[in-house]
């Protein structure tokens, strides 16, 4: 069946590096679904999304196949790789990096109606406006002439969320976006996306480093490591019956009320990036159910349970994890 978002095989490398940076990711999202993607830094997450949209840096090789609404996306140029971006946006961590500092919100919000949509000024601004008033903010009017610094981190992030929308997209891809703000605010901000997703039936690809928040607003969560795919569940199954070492480890690595340990549960070593991957297993330095031969063969995404992890050992650990 075709998705909103079809990866198949997707490895991009990057000039330098023996190894891709992306390792042969095959994910899917569904219509009106939200796929969570986490991961520790340097995973690969980001280079996912900038992936999907052809925002590669310079000398990137990509092999594989992303497919958005069944179209694939490779052969894209031009103007159809720009109508992709518009149909497809991507909300980043840091708004004001992605915000030109001297134009106004208004310029911002309606450019792309009146250019491309053709609308007038005041029917681009009346939608804006009406956009605004969704995504939380209130005196859309008059935040239509103010500049970025004017406002808020959280108001900002919700201007780049309005954008977002403006485009009427089915997939919407949100890489941390959240991240930079205080927790209250994070807390908000996550709900009026949550929100607006689900009454407009609009698929997320949803980054974050946060398992649990990634379990609360997707239905299910991928999890990855060194540029791969390790597990991919339904959310709830994932965060509370993990299959793979290495999404145990990060879920325990996490506080907790319940759990309240002396000290939190840290993952020996450190991130590695796919290009540091070794032969068999990456994460098989790190692991504490290692085997000889998790050094030798690469584990497949394999289906198992409600969904698919990559490692050999999954079955036998699943009654460890459930403990
Ligand atoms: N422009 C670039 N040139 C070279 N290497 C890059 C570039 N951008 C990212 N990388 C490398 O690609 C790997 C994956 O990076 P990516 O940004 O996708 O990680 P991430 O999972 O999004 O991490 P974070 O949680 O820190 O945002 C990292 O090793 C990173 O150093
Ligand atoms: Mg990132």
């Amino acid at each position: 069946m075709t998705g909103v978002l079809d990866l198949n095989g997707l490895t991009v490398r990057l000039p330098g590096p023996d190894r891709p940076v992306l390792d042969d990711v095959s994910l899917s999202i569904a219509e009106g679904e939200a796929l969570g993607l986490v991961g520790e830094s340097g995973s690969g997450k980001s280079m996912t999304v900038r992936a999907i949209v052809r925002l590669l840096p310079a000398g990137a090789q990509v092999e594989g196949v992303v497919r958005v609404g069944g179209v694939e996306v490779g052969s894209l140029r031009g103007a159809a790789l720009r109508e992709l971006r518009a149909v497809v946006p991507v909300v980043f961590q840091d708004p004001r990096a992605h915000i030109n500092p001297v134009r106004t919100i208004g310029d911002f919000l309606t450019e792309g109606l009146r250019t491309h949509r053709r609308l007038s000024r005041r029917s681009a601004e009346d939608r804006a406006v009406r956009l605004l008033d969704e995504v939380g903010v209130a005196d859309g009017q008059r935040r239509l002439r103010q500049y970025p610094h004017e406002l808020s981190g959280g108001l900002l992030q919700r201007v780049m969320i309005a954008a977002a929308l403006l485009a009427e997209p089915r997939l919407l891809l949100a890489d941390e976006p959240t991240t930079a703000l205080d927790v209250t605010t994070q807390a908000e901000v996550m709900a009026a996306v949550d929100e607006l997703r689900r009454e407009r039936g609009l698929a997320m690809l949803f980054i974050t480093h946060d398992l649990e928040l990634a379990a609360a607003v997707c239905d299910r969560t991928a999890v990855m490591y060194a540029g791969r795919v390790m597990e991919v569940r339904a959310s709830a199954s994932l965060h509370e019956h993990p299959l793979h070492p290495y999404t145990a480890a990060l879920a325990a690595a996490r506080p907790s009320l319940e759990r309240r340990a002396d000290r939190l549960a840290t993952i020996p070593g450190r991130p590695l990036s796919a290009f540091e991957a070794p032969d068999g297993c990456a994460f098989a330095d790190r692991c504490a159910h290692i085997r000889e031969r998790c050094r030798e063969e690469r584990p497949a995404l394999r289906p198992l349970g409600d969904g698919q992890v990559a490692c050999v050992r999954a079955e036998g650990l699943q009654v460890v994890f459930r403990d």
